[in-house]
């Protein structure tokens, strides 16, 4: 009895927490998950007929053989599946009208865009430079906002379970879809395609705040770096330059502007680095500079391995410091 209550327990745990469709957080999420609770009880109550009919059915049909078999064709076979998958398909209908319809806002348009293995996002508003930041996706409660996703390599795919639905996100082609977040919190999403070998690394981290924390979030990211402050700092600055940091990454407000893989200018204000990976601290920072091939396989940043101590540390405590 009590394996069984802990069986339940482990199976119900799953519905819940930051990466669960059954745990909606978003509109979208929340019409998927009442599809899906309608669905699974429809199918449930109709395998249980069929399991009736097959035990009960053969006793039945021996009294008055002709006339139940015509009910249970008729009945069971043609009105029964023509009721049901109509009220599911009009059901659907609903649904997929709601979870396809766009903000059409033209306030603010999130691009975002898969690689191997992280996500490159784009806060653009008319008006405004676009802010770009990376694997780190902020966004305010209780607003429709529209994405736009695409790749630049192979086949990735956008979901964040608990807010809405996936979209494939293809290498030359942009996909469209809208989240409305509906209760603040942190949430985890997904690839959802396999793309690689570090497929499986590939999370997205998504903040929903108050819309007023929302603006300072985006204002704060849309400013450069802040100046190195502290000699080893200073000297982390420097050994980033000369260990060819800025050829792949961009740190805005320095000479930095590569633009192959994530974007720095505030990585010390993210929760995670390398897409959910490690913490954005400075020991997370470490593991990632020299154990890149370890941590995610397949990554196309070489791990700084041989890196001299001082200089790692250096460049641990400028990044960290860059919040
Ligand atoms: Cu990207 Cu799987």
């Amino acid at each position: 009895m009590r394996h069984r209550w802990m069986l339940a327990a482990v199976v119900l745990t799953a519905c819940r927490g930051v990466q669960s469709a059954l745990d909606p957080a978003g509109r979208d999420a929340g019409e998927i998950s009442t599809l899906f609770i309608w669905m699974s009880a429809g199918f449930g109550l109709i395998w249980l007929a069929v399991m009736a009919i097959a035990i009960f059915g053969p006793r039945a049909t021996e009294m008055r053989a002709e006339r139940a078999e015509r009910i249970l064709i008729l009945g069971g076979g043609v009105a029964f599946p023509i009721v049901v998958l109509t009220a599911l398909l009009l059901f659907g209908f609903n649904s997929l009208a709601r979870v396809t319809e766009r903000s059409g806002e033209p306030g603010l348009t999130i691009h975002v865009r898969g690689a191997q293995w992280w996500w490159d996002i784009d806060y653009v508003r008319p008006g405004h430079e676009p802010v770009t930041v990376a694997n780190e996706l902020h966004l305010p409660v209780g607003r429709r906002v529209d994405v736009k996703v695409t790749s630049s390599d192979v086949i990735h795919s956008f979901w964040v379970p608990p807010i809405a639905g996936k979209m494939d996100m293809i290498p030359g082609r942009v996909n469209e879809l809208s989240l409305e977040p509906t209760r603040t919190g942190v949430f985890r999403g997904t690839c959802a395609e396999f793309c690689g070998e570090s497929h499986a690394r590939m999370s997205l981290l998504v903040v929903v705040e108050e819309p007023d924390a929302f603006e300072r979030w985006l204002a704060h990211q849309a400013t450069g770096a802040r100046p190195a402050s502290g000699a080893l700092a200073q000297r982390g600055e420097q050994a980033f330059f000369t260990n060819g940091c800025n050829t792949c990454h961009t740190i805005r407000g320095t000479r930095a502007l590569g633009t192959v893989a994530p974007d720095l200018t505030h990585v010390g204000s993210r929760r995670t680095i390398a897409a959910g990976t490690l913490r954005a601290d400075a020991e997370g920072l470490r593991q990632w500079i020299t154990g890149t091939e370890l941590i995610k396989p397949g990554a196309h940043m070489p791990a700084f391995s041989k890196l001299p101590e001082d200089e790692l540390s250096s460049i641990v405590a400028w990044l960290a410091q860059l919040k």
